[in-house]
């Protein structure tokens, strides 16, 4: 996708444009985002993978009793016969080559935001309540009807004691009736309401947002790790050290110091000491990336890679026809030098070779020649552990 064109997907704004207006700003209908949208998953695969133990689902229903929550998996799913319900199921992407594919569309925002699909279907009148969301989300409407209400509203005071977020005073101001292929995008507080008209699936693509408070943690934590540490981080395949640690060995001193008349006070130098101690820690931009690329590339909990048989050895030979893949679960991220997959810090330097596999999810055996000896035994371990595959 070149982001400077327009594309139905947003309703004829380019990319770029849309991050300039609408991202993050304010709240988009866009009918036929994707015309006369059909998808591969049927009803029936959700409520098959709501059975399953590593998919995370929940199933919400109300009637005049009020609501309630329960969580999956569910391996003998019966739904409640008089109530409006609706079962979700996060991270459908892991699981479906073709939802993943889709949720690949939006990467005109950075991996490093997006969080997952989730997919939901309810019987008429299903839905989740009226309330807000801390992220970013496209609903695409894949399946039947679904009536959303939204609301620009401060007041975002939710009802108590309930099992799940239902704001107490709900007032929308605009209703739209989504169809198949209508998605509408919400930036994060937007208070919105969907309900079911007649049986229905949503996509929900999510992003994440991270508080201040988890960024700077992360980084404290990050800093923190260098300490005893005399490399931080597996020293490479050829043994070169990609951070070093701070060289925090030696003994406080205090030498010299003066008698005491007042014993309970903690020595001014003490203080200053421990204050210089900071400046051997690093915490610059090497280290946030450090930290960002190993904490948002951290495979997901129900990531499930199944290596190739008989995978190519490419450090041996490349292959002269075909293209290597990233697997639909597989993170791969990269800041300058540092390349980070499924959590870890990759243990080469990052390259315009390795770039293209991670931006474009893929390399074809052109490209592949560029690969350095280094990199190609690095893809080796990535294709036997299933994160990358072989497509002949
Ligand atoms: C749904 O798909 O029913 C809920 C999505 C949402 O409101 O965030
Ligand atoms: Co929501």
């Amino acid at each position: 996708m070149n982001i400077e064109d327009p594309t139905p997907l947003l309703g004829n704004l380019s990319p770029r444009e849309f991050m300039r207006d609408i991202w993050q700003r304010q709240p988009l209908l866009i009918r036929q985002a994707i015309p006369g949208f059909e998808p591969t998953i049927t009803l029936a695969d959700i409520k098959a993978l709501a059975r399953r133990e590593e998919a995370e689902s929940r199933l919400i229903w109300h009637n005049d009793k009020g609501w309630k929550m329960k969580a999956g998996p569910f391996p003998r799913l019966s739904l409640p016969r008089q109530a409006a319900w609706t079962l979700l199921v996060q991270s459908v992407d892991l699981h479906d080559d073709a939802i993943a594919a889709l949720m690949r569309r939006f990467r005109f925002i950075a991996d490093a935001r997006l969080d997952d699909a989730m997919i939901s279907i309810a019987n008429d009148g299903g839905g989740v309540g009226p309330h807000y969301d801390s992220y970013d989300v496209f609903l695409l409407q894949a399946h039947g009807q679904r009536r959303w209400r939204i609301s620009t509203q401060t007041d975002l005071s939710l009802e108590p004691g309930l099992p799940l977020k239902i704001l107490s005073n709900f007032e929308a101001e605009h209703e739209y009736l989504l169809n198949p292929g209508d998605m509408l995008y919400l930036p994060p507080h937007i208070c919105h309401d969907g309900v079911a008209v007649g049986d229905c699936m949503t996509i929900s693509i999510g992003f994440r947002v991270p508080s201040q408070a988890a960024l700077a943690r992360g980084m404290l934590e990050a800093a923190a790790d260098q300490i005893s540490a005399q490399y931080w981080g597996e020293p490479g395949l050829y043994g070169e050290p990609a951070l070093p640690g701070a060289d925090l060995s030696s003994l406080y001193t205090d030498a010299g110091t003066d008698a005491t008349a007042t014993p309970a006070a903690l020595p001014e130098q003490l203080v200053q000491a421990t204050l210089e101690t900071l400046k051997k820690v690093r915490l610059d931009q090497a280290v946030a990336a450090r930290f960002l690329g190993q904490w948002l590339s951290n495979r997901p909990e129900n990531a499930w890679f199944e290596p190739m048989q008989n995978p190519p050895t490419l450090a041996q030979t490349l292959p002269e026809t075909g293209r290597l893949v990233l697997d639909r679960c597989t993170r791969l991220m990269y800041f300058e030098d540092q390349l980070f997959i499924n959590g870890e810090l990759a243990p080469v330097i990052n390259d315009s070779v390795l770039r293209q596999l991670a931006d474009e999810r893929e390399l074809t055996y052109h490209a592949m020649q560029s690969l350095g000896m280094a990199a190609r035994t690095m893809l080796d371990e990535w294709l036997d552990e299933g994160w990358l595959h072989y497509e002949a």
